[in-house]
């Protein structure tokens, strides 16, 4: 034993299990570090999982408040959705948790960092990235990108050899990571891009049909464009997404199945829930069409773009990213107000909005007596705002 120690990004499933017992036979003295960013308790079993394999020490932090405060609100402000359809659950988790692994590297004094991702995932570049941005000096290790096992089958032979209880029967076909913020399920059938995602890819929202019969209704209210409160009632950022989680997932919210474009160059077929954050996003994007004027509104309609690739891409900590979230920041000062949403079956539509800082003016935009607006001044106006053009087709 050469007594290096190696703290490793671990889940509890499989390919961390085995990553364990891995690296163990190489040598390491393997520190566990799991991340609860609300993936469900991190379960007894999957400890003893880690124990068993060998694992000398295992620490759980509960990350839960860090990750949606300071990962999914800045999101959410930056309107940050990947090739219109991710809400980057994954991706937000990412930058969060190698954050962590590389204090935790530091505090028990390890020199290297290790984690279970795949060589054609994204998870690696963001894992690497981040621990790379905040200490270059940690090795990096990535078993599953050097092991020698060709398939699932000759891991599960080998959890098995090394008595890793792995539940076969139970084990889903699928790759799923799941948090706060929403759930990635990827891989198995899916893998078919004509398939359509059978039944029990349904994970945290019912299947339009299955969803609650009467329709749902909600109020957010946002501060400074972060939710604070859900039908006036303020709510701890948690529990609020918690609760939106809920409501969305039984009304069919928040599911999208897409073909994506990976960092590594190829295309993926996706299916994604998020019904907390779905609900989130199309409410705040109300409350900005409502108080930010035209052509803030529209120029950050790109940066939002731009947002969601670089977290897409790993780039969370960078000096582009941050620059991005300072702009956003200045852009949220008036997104403070309410926003009524109704769900129905799968559908999720805004029926209402108000804020002391709405641009919105009845005087101005009706159509009836009350109407203030100065129609004989259109007529100046447009003249000249279409003079560069006049009478050329070129
Ligand atoms: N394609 C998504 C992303 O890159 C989901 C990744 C899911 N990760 C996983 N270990 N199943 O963000």
């Amino acid at each position: 034993m050469s007594g290096k120690t190696v703290v490793l990004a671990f889940s509890g499933g499989l390919d961390t299990s085995v990553c364990v017992k891995w690296l163990v036979e190489r040598g390491y003295r393997v520190v566990c570090f799991m991340a609860d960013v609300g993936q469900g308790e991190p379960s007894s079993a999957a400890v003893r999982r880690g124990k068993i394999a060998g694992a000398s020490k295992i620490l759980v932090r509960d990350l839960r408040r860090e990750f949606v405060t300071d990962y999914c609100w800045p999101a959410l402000k930056a309107q940050a959705v990947y090739e219109g359809g991710y809400l980057l659950a994954t991706a937000l988790s990412r930058p969060l948790i190698a954050k962590h692994l590389v204090e935790v590297a530091h505090q028990v004094g390890a020199k290297a960092v290790a984690h279970g991702c795949t060589g054609k995932g994204n998870d690696q570049v963001r894992f690497e990235v981040t621990a790379r941005i905040l200490d270059p000096s940690l090795e990096i290790i990535a078993p599953v990108r050097e092991w020698e096992f060709r398939s699932r089958e000759e891991e599960i032979d080998y959890a098995l050899a090394h008595k890793i209880p792995i539940d076969v029967t139970k084990r889903s076909s699928y790759s799923i990571d799941e948090n706060l913020w929403g759930t990635s399920i990827e891989s198995g059938v899916l893998e078919n891009p004509w398939t359509e995602p059978p039944a029990e890819t349904y994970r945290s929202i019912r299947s339009p049909r299955r969803a609650k019969a009467a329709p749902g209704a909600v109020t957010v209210g946002f501060t400074r464009g972060a939710p604070t409160h859900l039908n006036g009632k303020r709510l701890e950022p948690v529990a609020l997404v918690e609760r939106l989680n809920a409501l969305g997932g039984a009304h069919g919210v928040g599911r999208s199945d897409m073909i994506e474009s990976r960092v590594v160059g190829i295309k993926s077929r996706e299916v994604y829930e998020a019904p907390g954050g779905t609900i989130l996003l199309r409410a705040h994007e109300e409350l900005e069409r409502l108080v930010l004027d035209r052509e803030l509104l529209q120029f950050k309609q790109g940066i939002a773009i731009r947002y969601a690739q670089m977290v897409y891409a790993g780039l969370w900590f960078t000096p582009l990213k941050r620059a991005l979230d300072a702009f956003v920041e200045q852009t949220q000062r008036r997104v403070s107000g309410e926003v009524r949403v109704k769900l129905y079956k799968g559908t999720c539509q805004v029926v209402g909005r108000k804020s002391p800082y709405g641009l919105y003016q009845e005087r101005l935009a009706t159509y009836s007596a009350k109407d203030q607006f100065d129609q004989r001044a259109a007529e100046g106006f447009i003249k000249l705002y279409g003079l560069p053009y006049e009478g050329g087709v070129h």
